[in-house]
């Protein structure tokens, strides 16, 4: 078995609600997080909750170089092995403090990127990271999140001005992607 994803599995019998998955995510659904975006408009960037990287790898494979990527990762071990692996990103704990991560800007960010499992944290958490996210993001700034259920679309779409959503199959458990447009 791959590192990353014996990595992967310890942390999720560790931290099941916090990891979210058993398996990190398929090339498939990598793919789809990372298409029809238009790169040319993407200067600074953020991903949330890149686990061992299978996402945080297709983003750097088609940003624009001289792109910031800021990537939030809470488990220690797997941030080491991002910073190892992925060392142009700019790493930090905890994507519930975006805004402070960011050194207190606001509106600049291009595209946010999330695997977090939204639906295990309670209401407060998925409230103040929804904030952050929308909050960071310039206006017509998109959030791209997966999600292995719909029940972050009502909450996506009170957010955002328009909201997209895709399945994808390919993928242990099926997933959904989210494209929002703020
Ligand atoms: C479903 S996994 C996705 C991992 C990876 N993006 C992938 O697609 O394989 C969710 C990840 O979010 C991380 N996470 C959970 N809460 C977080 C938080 N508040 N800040 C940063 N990362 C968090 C977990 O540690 C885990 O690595």
């Amino acid at each position: 078995m791959e590192g990353g994803t014996s990595l992967f599995i310890q942390k999720f019998i560790q931290s099941p609600l916090q990891v979210g998955s058993l398996f990190p995510s398929s090339p498939a659904l990598a793919e789809k997080m990372t298409t029809n975006i238009n790169w040319q408009n993407i200067n600074e960037a953020a991903e949330l909750g890149a686990g061992t990287g299978v996402i945080t790898r297709s983003i750097i494979k088609n940003m624009l170089p001289g792109t910031r990527l800021h990537v939030f990762e809470k488990d220690k071990d797997m941030r080491n092995r991002l910073q190892v692996n992925f060392p142009e990103g700019l790493y930090h704990e905890d994507a519930s403090e975006i805004i402070k991560s960011l050194g207190s800007r606001e509106g600049t960010l291009d595209a946010v990127f999330s695997g977090l499992p939204f639906s295990n944290f309670n209401k407060e958490l998925r409230t103040k990271i929804v904030d952050e996210v929308y909050r960071s993001l310039r206006p017509g700034g998109i959030l791209v999140a997966f999600q292995y259920s719909t029940l972050m679309k009502r909450t996506f779409q009170a957010t955002f001005k328009e909201v997209d959503i895709s399945f994808v199959p390919k993928n242990f458990p099926p997933a959904f992607v989210y494209l929002c447009e703020k």
